[in-house]
């Protein structure tokens, strides 16, 4: 199935966002990071609930800690600061996902490369992060600007169109 042609930056952007686990350890600067934590707030959610919220980690030994509530946090390590996203109540983590692929493009967009982390130890993640009991962060965006090299992940790709669109049915 053919594309359209000389389709907008915006478009291009989403099928060129990779997760980025090199950076520079220059800190954002806060206009992007404004830009970014724009872009999470504007984030739709099931009956605009917004159960969310999000904890910008900078401070490196914070960091540590919160990289140890995971298995593979190292491009946390790697990374100046880290946005840690809390689902609260009951909301759906269908909408934090949009949330974090907001935050991601958004942060793309503005040339600030992002990698998604996942607390495995969410519980000691919370603790970590001080997060009253009935809300939870499993998973966070490490953030910064992309390093001059990068190092191609071996897990990239996709599997092709057709086998990941089905018609009608199954
Ligand atoms: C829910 C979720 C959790 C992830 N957790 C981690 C993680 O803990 N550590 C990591 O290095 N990458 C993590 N990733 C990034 C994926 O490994 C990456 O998106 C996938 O391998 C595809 O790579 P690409 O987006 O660069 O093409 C996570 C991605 C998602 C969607």
């Amino acid at each position: 199935m053919p594309g359209p042609k000389n389709l907008p930056e915006t478009y291009r952007n989403v099928l060129r966002l990779r997760a980025v686990r090199d950076f520079d350890n220059r800190p954002l600067s806060d206009p992007d990071l404004h830009a970014i934590l724009e872009a999470g707030r504007w984030t739709g959610s099931s009956k605009n609930r917004q159960s969310w919220s999000v904890i910008v980690v900078t401070d490196p030994d914070q960091k540590e800690r919160l990289a140890e509530t995971g298995d593979f946090t190292d491009p946390l390590r790697r990374a100046p600061m880290a946005i840690a996203l809390i689902q609260e109540g009951a909301g759906y983590e269908f909408d934090i996902g949009r949330l974090a692929q907001n935050v991601m493009l958004a942060a793309k967009a503005i040339g600030v490369a992002t990698c998604p982390v996942t607390f495995h130890r969410h519980e000691e993640a919370a603790r970590v992060l001080g997060i009253p009991d009935g809300k939870v962060c499993r998973y966070g965006v490490a953030l910064g600007y992309p390093a001059a090299e990068i190092r191609r992940s071996q897990m990239s790709g996709r599997k092709p169109l057709n086998e990941f669109v089905h018609w009608n049915s199954y």
